[in-house]
């Protein structure tokens, strides 16, 4: 079923593909594809690149950041022998007058389909799921009535190391390029990879991978050289190779390294032949060869690609939402979760960002999305990756780099809290108070239980405060553009305040801490309370911040800035603020931040730069964190309006920045309408409304978070997984399939028929109270709610 259709696609419900039907769109619309390990982008056009581990480390092919012209990647294209005509069957690099064409991003491949005359073809690309490649399968089909030959050459520029490769010429000395005319394979490597770190000797050591590029049907030529391939002057749209329709078979290490391979396939009269492509990056030249030699099986490649496409409908069966809201039913049923896995923890890399590291904060808030589908133990996963990745002293990486092992220490006030914060959420979701005794060690040496490093964090914070006790904001907080805030050491920060406050309180409540530290906490947390709402209420908001030299930002005294929305959602959800303080609160983000596109972040925007705030006063007005919709603490505002004004309020304000239904106008939204975007244009700018910084945000966990805790209001508590049934207008009910520990909560919420009296039934028993009862592990119950 089509749904949400455009002039340039639509949502193909049943088979959780986006169809993309024509490929210039405003922007490039891409698929984020990994296995947690190898990542490749596609993008609509065509183009795009692929990676190993570390996106920017470790990048295997060649891509410039050029979303215009968005004309880099690995290219097919197709010759046909008797008239000599050549295209490629994706819209990059010479496939712009073809005659059909159509991409469906599916989750875990895309496939681009077109078609030239007579020819079809469809390109269908993923990653398998456990190993380090990628396939192309390459189906072309001849509607003519007479044979034809065609002549298949593949085109990529190999990497092999550290991107960008801007000194192209310096890069080309080291690597190497073979053909193993045996075993039909391009193998390619380098001998000087510049990744940097303290494990092993900087600019003298190899890349350590074998990078690969096979087919199915025998090569009929090759080459490794870009000169030879494109000629002297030449370029993608006309290279020699297509010209000439012949490979010249150059290899060694003289050129300028790219991987092509040329086939030869003669299509009978209405007859499909099938080749797969394979690209790669193995451990070793054996692990190169072998993998070749698997994925020219098609039926092999083809059961991977079923596979993957399992996964993911397995994974997305820990979580099935069914509203009257289409977009609800896309986004929760598939995108969302795929986005924050596929794209953000695993590829960690998109157009607008190449990424590769990770974020203490960022990739420990993503990994709640596991939580939400069932996969708790992933969350524990990463809750270690990250605490491996904290100091003896409880301060964090701000982010590391994976591969290189190397980060940087951070000076940001919140990036350790996150760590207690995302355990606090573990330990709700599973009960598994035991985790905190799991020895882990730190960053610079020895190990501690989880608990103990989340003391450090807790002392790091609780430390770091104003004399009149407020959290110092230091190099920013959650808000990494607030840079010089606080690099005095003197700034001060109300959202830190907010959030430290509401840790603090729940954590009291964890079962397992001892009297002791509970009641440290609780002394802590009541005084933070007390210092917030005596000192940082503005009049009519909570102010965000101040700077080193004492001045305020986020408070009606400033000319620009004046309101900041974390100060408030966050007083909202920590439960810092008194009722009448959080509804004064919220009713001054609603007259000054809301906007029909979603919440600004701050309002007015920045329009001079100002050097004691930071870079965030730098962004152009209206972009960004600066007066644009920042959507990951957008989704924050919509839990925070479900505490003070409800469900009509909580989804009133989801809706508002859906992609969906924001991408029903795409020349204004020009996103993509299937993931989050990172920001959407404030106001201030020219082009307010326009979507940007899509698939690299934690946006897409937390939209995913607002929508079932703060619109279905289902959430995970210490107690049990507590339903607050409620419907928006127009809704007569809902239903959501949550797994949580271990049983399966089939919930069925609807309106009340006229004279029907509200409740709730668990397995047709009546249930009393909001948390549902805590039942057999791999069971499955029913649960029913009638609701006004
Ligand atoms: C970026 C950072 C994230 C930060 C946010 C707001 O997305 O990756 O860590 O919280 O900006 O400044």
């Amino acid at each position: 079923m089509a749904l949400f259709q455009t002039v340039y696609g639509y949502f193909d419900r049943d088979n959780r593909e986006y169809v993309i039907t024509r490929p210039d769109t405003p922007q490039p619309w891409i698929n984020v594809i990994s296995n947690g390990d190898y990542g490749m982008i596609l993008s609509q056009a065509g183009s795009g690149y692929s990676w190993r581990t570390h996106a920017s480390l470790n990048r295997i092919t060649r891509w410039e950041q050029d979303l215009i012209r968005d004309a880099w990647g690995k290219y097919l294209y197709l010759r046909d022998v008797q008239t000599g005509e050549f295209w490629s069957p994706s819209w990059q690099p010479c496939g712009s007058d073809l005659d059909a064409y159509r991409v469906r991003h599916g989750l875990g491949y895309s496939v681009i389909e077109s078609a030239r005359g007579t020819i079809e073809s469809q390109v269908t690309y993923f990653v398998p799921l456990q190993h380090p490649c990628e396939i192309w399968l390459l189906r072309l089909c001849n509607r003519d009535a007479k044979p034809r030959q065609i002549q298949v050459f593949s085109y990529f520029e190999w990497l092999l190391g550290v991107a960008p490769d801007w000194h192209r010429e310096f890069r080309n000395l080291f690597i190497d390029t073979r053909y193993n005319a045996l075993q039909n394979t391009l193998l390619a490597t380098n001998v000087l990879w510049d990744i940097p770190g303290e494990d092993g000797p900087h600019w003298n050591r190899a890349w350590p991978y074998v990078a690969f590029h096979s087919a199915s049907r025998p090569a009929v030529g090759f080459e490794s050289d870009k000169r030879v391939f494109f000629g002297r002057h030449g370029d993608l749209a006309h290279p020699r190779a297509l010209r000439q329709g012949c490979s010249l078979g150059t290899q060694g290490r003289w050129g300028d390294a790219i991987g092509s391979l040329q086939i030869s396939l003669e299509l009978p009269p209405d007859e499909a032949v099938e080749v797969s492509f394979i690209l790669g990056a193995a451990d070793s030249e054996d692990q190169a060869l072998t993998l070749a030699e698997y994925y020219k099986d098609i039926p092999a490649a083809r059961e991977d690609l079923a596979n993957i496409q399992h996964f993911w409908n397995n994974l997305n069966n820990g979580l099935v939402v069914e509203t009257p809201d289409p977009a609800v039913n896309l986004l929760a049923n598939g995108w969302l979760s795929y986005q924050a896995i596929s794209g953000r923890l695993w590829g960690r890399s998109a157009y607008y960002q190449m990424g590769g590291a990770y974020g203490f904060r960022d990739q420990l808030q993503d990994s709640l999305v596991w939580l939400l589908v069932g996969h708790p133990e992933h969350t524990l996963e990463q809750i270690r990756l990250h605490a491996a990745h904290q100091y003896s002293d409880g301060i964090v990486l701000h982010w590391w780099h994976p591969l290189a092992e190397e980060g940087l220490r951070s000076e940001y006030s919140d990036d350790l809290l996150w760590l207690p914060f995302v355990v606090m959420h573990y330990i709700y979701e599973t009960g598994n108070v035991a985790c905190l005794e799991e020895m882990i060690p730190f960053f610079d040496g020895g190990s501690a239980p989880l608990y103990e490093h989340c003391r450090r964090a807790f002392d790091v914070a609780l430390g770091r405060r104003s004399p009149r006790g407020l959290p110092l904001i230091l190099k920013g907080d959650w808000n990494d553009g607030l840079n010089a805030v606080g690099a005095g050491g003197k700034g001060e920060s109300i959202w830190m305040a907010h959030f430290l406050y509401h840790l603090l309180t729940r954590w009291s409540e964890l079962p397992a801490l001892d009297e002791e530290i509970r009641l440290h906490f609780r002394t802590e947390a009541n005084a933070l309370c007390a210092v917030t709402n005596a000192y940082g209420w503005d009049g009519a908001w909570y102010w965000r911040a101040t700077t080193d030299k004492g001045k305020f930002i986020g408070s009606a005294q400033n000319d620009e800035g004046q309101i900041f929305l974390n100060a408030q959602t966050w007083a909202v959800l920590s439960g810092l603020a008194t009722p009448e303080r959080a509804d004064q609160a919220m009713q001054a983000v609603r007259q000054r931040l809301y906007s029909p596109y979603g919440p600004l972040l701050l309002a007015p925007a920045y329009t001079r730069p100002d050097p004691e705030i930071g870079y965030l006063t730098r962004y152009a007005p209206g972009l960004r964190e600066n007066g644009g919709v920042y959507v990951h603490a957008a989704c924050w505002a919509v839990l925070a309006e479900r505490k003070t004004h409800g469900v009509q309020a909580a989804y009133d304000l989801w809706r508002s920045f859906c992609p969906p239904v924001r991408g029903l106008e795409p020349e204004a939204y020009m996103a993509e309408p299937y993931v989050m975007p990172g920001n959407v244009d404030g106001p201030a700018s020219d082009l307010a409304g326009r979507g940007g910084w899509t698939w690299y945000t934690g946006s897409a966990a937390w939209y995913l978070c607002a929508l079932i805790e703060g619109v279905l209001g289902v959430e995970a508590t210490l107690d049990g997984l507590r339903v607050q049934a409620a419907l928006p207008d127009g809704w007569d009910g809902y239903h959501i399939q949550r797994s949580f520990r271990c049983v399966t909560y089939d919930i069925y919420v609807r309106r009340a028929a006229s004279g029907e009296r509200t409740g709730c039934t668990v397995d047709d028993q009546p249930w009393q109270g909001e948390i549902l009862p805590i039942l057999e592990p791999g069971t499955e119950h029913h649960v029913k709610y009638i609701c006004r």
